[in-house]
């Protein structure tokens, strides 16, 4: 990793060796739910700090994550209820401090992540810079890879005057320059192929587009010598060495046009997929009333994550996510075939978590008109569990009362029976 010559400056900003300290708080199992016993691994499921969970987990994982993706408070000072106004979160850090806290969790999380692995932060405009010179300082500004820019509404109504704010960001970094990567690719809409693709060969019916053979700059080898008795335009050199555009031209790749002026033939069947970049529109947040939803305050499209996951890992590799709220990560994890580590130091996200893994999410339109939930199916729920998952706490989460989610579990035992006794 090639060292940055600059670094952000704070109060309170610790060395790395006081971060990197063995845990103060143990990781006690409250239950396993075994689905296959021929599966010796478990996912996770650990309620508490995830500062005591994740150096609690370097024992056993260092450098055994492929992807890690966070979505942590983004240090608004406000307090978060779910849909029912049961407290969910505090995000109530600000400035040196919410700095300082993320970045503890950074230099943790690079120790748990692998070498071919990935790390995916989700912030909004208020903390991205500042997070992005830190993840510099801990990945290696040779690692950034992406700021990616995420719509997260339709257009609002801004009554401010400044330009109304409908996107937040995800810093995309690695451990090294070897990483997994499935390249993402989008479908051509009707629309866009006929517009990019206007021509049709005759012979065939293909759609294609005319390209020029063309570039700029004036070369002396072959591919500025004449062509079938064409030079280059001026100032220009043909693309290809005249032997290959003779090739292209006999397999009826060229279009020559009525006054004899050559382009090369993309054909969209060729290209039909378009490699995904860098601004995402199509993952907004949660407002349509046909999706299903768990209430939780923040939940992320569980199609944005799934993208992620499916670029930055392969089946089985490890998923790990430490502010994982209503457990979009985990559950698309599950989905996917993913193994997975979910941390939350809230109960209401655990409880929610476990839920979405049994039960299922809800619809939109229960949760807007108040009506008592569609209880779905639990073969329909496409999150759940169907793997081995066991339920873990940092010890000092007892004070806080372990008992509440004790007696959750009894409950969930009871009505979710099909879950629980596979
Ligand atoms: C923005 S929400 C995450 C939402 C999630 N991406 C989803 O799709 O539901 C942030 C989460 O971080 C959790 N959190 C905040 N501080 C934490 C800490 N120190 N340890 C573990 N979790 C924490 C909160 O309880 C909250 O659930």
């Amino acid at each position: 990793m090639k060292c940055n010559d600059y670094s952000l400056t704070y109060q309170g900003k610790k060395n790395k060796e006081e971060i990197l300290i063995e845990p103060t708080f143990s990781l006690i199992e409250l239950t396993k739910i075994e689905l296959n016993k021929n599966d010796n691994w478990f996912n996770k499921i650990i309620w508490g700090d995830n500062i005591d969970a994740l150096r609690n987990l370097i024992t056993a994982f260092r450098n055994s994550v492929t992807l890690v993706y966070i979505d942590p408070p983004f240090a608004t000072n406000e307090t978060f209820k779910n849909r029912f106004q049961n407290h969910a979160y505090n995000d109530l850090l600000t400035g040196a401090e919410y700095i300082e806290f993320i970045r503890e969790r950074l230099i943790l999380l690079k120790e748990l992540l692998s070498d071919n692995g990935s790390i995916y932060v989700h912030l909004d405009n208020k903390m991205i810079f500042e997070i992005k010179i830190i993840m510099d300082e801990i990945f290696g500004s040779d690692n950034f890879r992406n700021c990616i820019t995420r719509k997260k509404c339709n257009r609002k109504n801004y009554t401010k005057n400044q330009y109304g704010n409908i996107s937040d960001y995800i810093l995309f970094y690695t451990k090294t320059s070897n990483y997994v990567w499935n390249r993402p690719s989008d479908k051509w809409s009707e629309e866009d192929v006929l517009r990019e693709f206007p021509c049709i060969e005759e012979s065939t019916g293909r759609r294609f587009k005319k390209v020029p053979i063309h570039a700029p700059g004036i070369r002396n080898g072959e591919t500025g010598k004449p062509w079938k008795g064409l030079m280059p335009p001026s100032g220009k050199h043909w693309q290809y060495t005249p032997a290959k555009l003779d090739e292209l031209d006999n397999k009826g790749e060229i279009y020559w046009s009525p006054n004899g002026n050559p382009r090369r033939k993309h054909y969209y069947d060729e290209k039909n997929a378009l490699p995904v970049q860098d601004i995402w529109l199509d993952f907004k947040d949660i407002t349509n009333q046909n999706t299903v939803m768990t209430g939780y305050p923040t939940e992320k499209n569980a199609f944005l994550i799934d993208r992620i996951i499916e670029a930055s890992s392969n089946e089985n590799d490890l998923v790990l996510d430490c502010f994982s709220g209503s457990g979009t990560t985990v559950a698309r994890a599950e989905h996917l075939n993913r193994k997975w580590i979910s941390i939350d130091i809230g109960l209401l996200s655990i409880k929610t978590t476990i839920q979405r893994l049994t039960e299922g999410s809800r619809s939109l339109k229960d949760i807007f008109e108040k009506n008592e939930p569609t209880l779905f199916p639990i073969n329909d729920n496409p999150e759940r569990l169907k793997h081995n998952c066991e339920i873990l706490y940092v010890s000092n989460m007892e004070k806080e009362g372990i008992l509440d989610l004790q007696d959750y579990l009894n409950l969930k035992e009871e009505i979710y029976p099909l879950a629980y006794a596979m």
